[in-house]
């Protein structure tokens, strides 16, 4: 046998020292947190064998001065582009094992090296994230690698899917850059995102504060919004993206991948025409209304801990992917307040960017009263949720199942803020209040004067209620298309999907509008 070629053993000797990152110890020391190496996480994210890599032997500035012979190829991320379910994705994979991951100069050349790629390309760019932020021996040209990156995740918006995964410490710099995507999944107890880490805070305020509980999954997930998705483990979290981008084209030229399914279209669940209790105070359940009309366990919520008395998640019905979005009457009475808007608009605007058709459930007795929201502005952050609505050219579906007061009919898909289709449900109440404020406030002389001012309200609030809060005096005047029974929802929905599959609703020509913030 003939010796083999020095150069190519070279090249071989060159590819193991840059798979092996930051050296052995380093990643014994990544693994004994119970955390993959970033090579590792690629093959987990990818379908098997897709995976290639570009640019492994970058190095950073900082190597090429030193007088050690120490050169960390790769410097600190692993970039490339494979498959998901057969479909292109870029991705880039920062390896804590050097430097802690931190963003270099080059790092940043790397990663925006792959985001130009995916945008040239109209693929999805995912991220998965494990950084100290900004390498700080890089000062200035760490800072401008990060400006470079988040221009491009603001540029390329609403073109390409953006999805970053947190898998370790992501801090300053590396917070931004998820901010400004369209999904963040963390890890439980394994992924934190903070501007300013615990050591700063101390620093600056005094307080003592740990990583979880500054900005750990539940802090993120729970009470800043900040994140999406939350899994127990980094497996399921890369699982996530797998199930994200299914319901998501690549690009915002192409409609939602088409993946028809073995249940039944024409299924009709006699359940649902049980579900609203006959005393509209009562409660109910809207999950159990979207999990049994959506096509059987597709039903994808995001930011389900979060501002819980609203809804909103990728779903299929009929094979169809949609957004789905809904008040939870269990929690609050369904009520809209700021986080509530908040969520309902950026949801809203992700599918309408990425041609996904958006189907949504109303029962809500309207915004939420009281100083602490008007002072906190639900003003503007109700007008985004109407900014939000008016503006989406997809096909709008709209099933009102109860309660439609005032703000929450006009501002929930309201037919004419451009809904194609409306549903109301025959328990539906539509109206500018319920029916014990309205006569409140009509007939409070009435009221003051009766021998029993409670029985007369009670009364008259039955006749408001009988008169008003239903649906016929809304269709009588156009204000829905068709009352029908909630078991018939999936068959129309289904229906509607088909019918609007082509519609063409071109917003007039501007260079962008101005979203209240
Ligand atoms: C350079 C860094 C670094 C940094 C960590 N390292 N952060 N090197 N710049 N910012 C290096 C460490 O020296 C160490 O190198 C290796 O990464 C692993 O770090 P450890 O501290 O040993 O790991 P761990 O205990 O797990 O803690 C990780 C950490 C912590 C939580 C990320 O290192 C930390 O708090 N780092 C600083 C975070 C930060 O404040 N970053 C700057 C953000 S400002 P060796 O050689 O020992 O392996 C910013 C500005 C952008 O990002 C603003 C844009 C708007």
């Amino acid at each position: 046998m003939s010796e083999e070629d020095p150069r190519i053993l070279e090249l071989r000797a060159m590819r193991a020292k840059a798979r092996e990152g930051g050296g052995t110890d380093r990643i014994q020391k990544q693994h004994a947190k119970g955390k993959a190496t970033a090579r590792e996480r690629i093959e987990t994210l990818l379908d098997p064998g897709t995976f290639n890599e570009l640019e492994p032997f970058i190095t950073s500035h900082l190597d090429d001065m030193s007088l050690s012979t120490q050169k960390y190829l790769g410097d600190g991320v692993v970039t490339g582009y494979g498959q998901i379910e057969g479909r292109i994705v870029y991705i880039y994979a920062q390896d804590f094992t050097i430097y802690g991951g931190t963003l270099s100069e080059m790092q940043s050349h790397k990663i925006c090296h792959v985001m130009d790629l995916a945008l040239r390309n109209g693929a999805p760019c995912v991220g998965l994230l494990d950084s100290g932020g900004a390498r700080i021996q890089e000062g200035v040209k760490a800072l401008g690698g990060y400006a470079e990156i988040f221009r491009r995740n603001a540029q390329y918006s609403g073109v390409i899917p953006q999805i970053s995964v947190m898998l370790g410490p992501c801090a300053g710099g590396a917070a931004y850059s998820p901010a400004l995507q369209d999904l963040i999944i963390m890890v439980e107890k394994q992924s934190f995102m903070f501007l300013t880490g615990p050591e700063v805070i101390k620093a600056v305020t005094g307080e003592v504060i740990d990583a979880e509980s500054l900005g750990g999954s539940a802090i993120h997930m729970a009470v800043s919004g900040v994140a999406h998705l939350a899994a127990k483990d980094e497996h399921a979290a890369l699982g996530l993206v797998r199930k994200f981008l299914a319901y998501l084209p690549s690009n915002n030229v192409e409609n939602p991948p088409f993946l028809p399914n073995s249940d039944d279209p024409a299924r009709m669940d006699e359940s649902l025409n049980r579900l609203i209790p006959v005393d509209p105070s009562e409660p109910y359940v809207m999950h159990q209304a979207i999990e049994t009309v959506v096509d059987k366990g597709t039903f994808l919520e995001i930011q389900p801990a979060w501002a819980r008395n609203a809804i909103v998640g990728l779903a299929r019905i009929g094979g169809h992917s949609v957004g789905i979005v809904a008040q939870e009457p269990a929690v609050m009475a369904g009520v809209i307040d700021i986080d509530a808007s908040d969520k309902m608009t950026r949801f809203v605007r992700m599918c309408d960017c990425f041609n996904v058709p958006l189907v949504t459930f109303v029962d809500s007795p309207g915004f939420l009263p009281g100083i602490a929201q008007e002072h906190g502005g639900i003003i503007r952050h109700g007008a985004k949720l109407l900014y939000a609505y008016s503006e989406a050219t997809v096909p709008k579906i709209c099933i009102i199942t109860r309660k439609a007061y005032g703000g929450a009919y006009v501002v929930m898909s309201s037919k004419y803020l451009g809904t194609d289709v409306t549903y109301a449900w025959p328990s539906a109440e539509i109206a500018v209040l319920g029916s014990e404020g309205a006569v409140n406030i009509l007939f409070k002389k009435q009221i003051e004067a009766a021998s029993d001012p409670a029985a007369e309200r009670k009364q008259l609030a039955q006749e408001y209620r009988e008169k008003f809060n239903n649906p016929y005096q809304a269709a009588s005047t156009g204000y829905v298309d068709d009352i029908i029974e909630p078991r018939e929802t999936r068959a129309k929905v289904i229906a509607a999907l088909s019918a609007l599959h082509d519609k063409y609703a071109p917003a007039p020509p501007r260079k962008h509008g101005n979203i209240p913030v």
